[in-house]
């Protein structure tokens, strides 16, 4: 069975843009084994002279689940029109060691206000350029507080509807 594994670029507890990616999980055929990667925020800050000597097992866990993902998916929130610290350092790590190479990815970014996150989103694009992903999907959602309700439920059709198709694309990529 394969593998879509997705990440969150936050760290909150109740973060809108790990429970876009939970939500995403439900979207895609019981064929396909989804799982959200939860140990960004354990890896140490970038630092190549500290992976001379093989890396840390922290890194080493990313860089496996990754290898082993057929695809992969990342939502992030926007921090000073940028992506979050956590997102770009956990990249950083996957850059030298090319498990992100050519694996199809799609983006989503989500955000409060009403831009979605989209320079984040733009931001984001460029270091999978670096990465030499191959770009999926991407959809960015505005405004994305008002369109959950309180029991972590997408009540917003349209939004259900991009992200429906964003699984959907996913799942062409991985399927030969
Ligand atoms: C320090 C800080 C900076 C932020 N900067 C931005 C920003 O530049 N653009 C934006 O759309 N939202 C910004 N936000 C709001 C975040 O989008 C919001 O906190 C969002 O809910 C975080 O995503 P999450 O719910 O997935 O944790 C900022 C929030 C904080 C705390």
């Amino acid at each position: 069975m394969k593998t879509i594994l997705a990440i969150s670029g936050s760290l909150r507890a109740s973060s809108a843009n790990t429970t876009i990616l939970e939500i995403l999980g439900t979207l895609f055929p019981v064929d396909v084994r989804y799982a959200i990667y939860e140990g960004i925020g354990n890896l140490p800050h970038f630092n190549p002279d500290i992976d001379k000597d093989g890396p840390l097992l922290s890194v080493k866990a990313l860089r496996d689940h990754i290898k082993n993902a057929a695809a992969v998916v990342i939502c992030t929130p926007e921090y000073a029109f940028g992506v979050p610290g956590v997102l770009k350092n956990a990249l950083d790590w996957l850059v030298s060691s090319g498990e992100l190479n050519e694996k199809p990815v799609a983006t989503i970014s989500a955000s409060p206000l009403y831009r979605g996150g989209d320079r984040a989103h733009a931001s984001l694009l460029l270091t999978l350029e670096a990465l030499g992903v191959q770009k999926i999907a991407e959809v960015t959602i505005p405004a994305v507080t008002t369109k959950l309700n309180e029991h972590g439920e997408l009540t917003h059709p349209e939004t259900k509807q991009e992200l429906a198709t964003l699984a959907q694309s996913l799942v062409k990529a991985i399927a030969n």
